[in-house]
């Protein structure tokens, strides 16, 4: 059985993402923030972050169906969450609004101001920042389907009207707010129709999203359902699809095909590879060049190739552009997607590091095109973490033909 109450009781790749979504009720706020009690990953509640806009533009009298000029309230605002006594502690401009966010008068108009395109491109900036450099449980309505598609795990909770509708009286009455349970009802299912048909990103289901419906579950039983399915889908491990045999002559054929003609090219150029003799080592490692061409991934494939199979993670962008996609494709370099968190990109790199393959990523994340040292980003720090796998560091020289960029 899984002890929510634990703080933190599993230990999960420190980038890892989990998306909880759901209509206005469903419990997403609790699960999400037990969960990451338990996984020690840091709560996002984005709802605060739309209701702290709606408080403040009732405090500046910006009309609610003013896009541009919420738009730019939020662009000039300091917004912060922090955790508070297992609250999200909010403010805006240094004031704290926790309590304000919560009244009925935000609650009536919140679903107005989060319909904006303009304020929800703002919003989902702010929210993948937050959820770049650390692991987070972000709940919101579109977090699955638009801010983290590629999240590590994705939850949608549901429940039905009734019991929606229920749980948020309790909370009215709780905070002292009085009002009737046909209005809490007729509001939330106001709430669900403009957010469910608001044309930019409404609440939708992610096709690989596990549906948990918590109507008849208690807290504790909906806690658990969450945390476990959560728990499978960040064991579930995607197999390598290469076989990471280590010896030269069990790489596959096609990297044979693909490393000759590779290595003629990088011969014919003039390419120098620095240090690849340190890449001999029996577990899966870390190769990490500096990089100044599209040319780095298959012409180090081929310099490393007399040593063992090795993957090369490889911008997404990389895979539009004939003869390189072909060339990806064929050595099974895998594709990251940079502007936003990959989290399938680090789980297929980390199982191949954990069966022994090794795994060719650049530091730098992007080419240095005047060939001295960028900064480190921070990818490989975080496959470091999750593998332990050894880095050797190599240099490429050469590569900078005039090629298609
Ligand atoms: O979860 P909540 O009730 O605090 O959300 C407040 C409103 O913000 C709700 O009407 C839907 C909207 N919202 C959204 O559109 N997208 C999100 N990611 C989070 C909330």
């Amino acid at each position: 059985m899984v002890d929510t109450t634990k703080t933190p009781s599993r230990l999960v790749p420190i980038d890892t993402v989990i998306a909880i979504d759901g209509p206005a009720g469903s419990g997403k706020s609790t699960t999400a923030r037990a969960l990451a009690k338990h996984l020690d990953l840091i709560y996002v509640d984005t709802g605060a972050m739309y209701r702290a806009l709606t408080w403040a533009a009732g405090e500046a009298r910006v009309a609610f169906d003013d896009a541009d000029s919420l738009a730019e309230l939020l662009a000039s605002a300091e917004l912060r969450l922090a955790p508070r006594n297992g609250e999200t502690r909010v403010t805006w401009n240094g004031r704290d609004i926790s309590t304000e966010i919560r009244t009925p008068a935000v609650e009536t108009n919140v679903s107005v101001v989060a319909a904006h395109a303009e304020v929800r491109h703002r919003m989902v900036d702010r929210q993948r920042a937050l959820g770049r450099d650390v692991g987070v449980v972000m709940e919101g309505r579109d977090i699955g389907s638009v801010v983290f598609p590629l999240a590590s795990a994705k939850i949608y909770l549901d429940a039905t009207l009734e019991a929606r509708a229920e749980r948020r009286l309790r909370q009215h009455r709780k905070r002292g707010v009085t009002i009737s349970r046909e209005d809490v009802m007729s509001e939330v299912a106001e709430r669900d129709r403009r957010d469910s048909s608001r044309e930019e990103s409404p609440l939708t289901i992610s096709p690989d999203a596990i549906l948990i419906d918590n109507s008849a579950l208690s807290l504790q039983e909906q806690l658990e359902e969450t945390t476990e399915a959560v728990l499978r889908v960040l064991d579930e491990k995607q197999p390598c699809p290469v076989r990471s045999d280590r010896h030269p002559r069990d790489i596959p054929f096609r990297y044979r095909v693909a490393y000759t003609i590779m290595g003629a090219m990088g011969r014919f150029m003039g390419v120098k590879v620095y240090g690849r003799e340190n890449a001999n080592r029996p577990e899966g490692m870390i190769v990490a060049p500096n990089h100044i061409s599209i040319w780095d991934p298959p012409i180090l494939g081929s310099a490393m190739h007399n040593i063992a199979p090795i993957r090369s993670i490889a911008k997404a962008e990389l895979f539009r552009y004939w003869p390189l996609r072909w060339m990806y494709r064929f050595l099974d370099a895998i594709p990251i997607k940079r502007s936003i968190y990959d989290a399938k990109a680090f789980d297929l790199a980390t199982a191949c590091l954990d069966e022994g393959s090794d795994i060719l990523f650049f530091p730098e994340g992007t080419r240095q095109v005047f060939g001295s040292p960028g900064p480190v980003r921070n990818g490989i720090g975080m496959l470091m973490q999750r593998t332990g796998a050894p880095v050797v560091p190599v240099m490429i020289r050469g590569t900078m033909a005039p090629m298609p960029a």
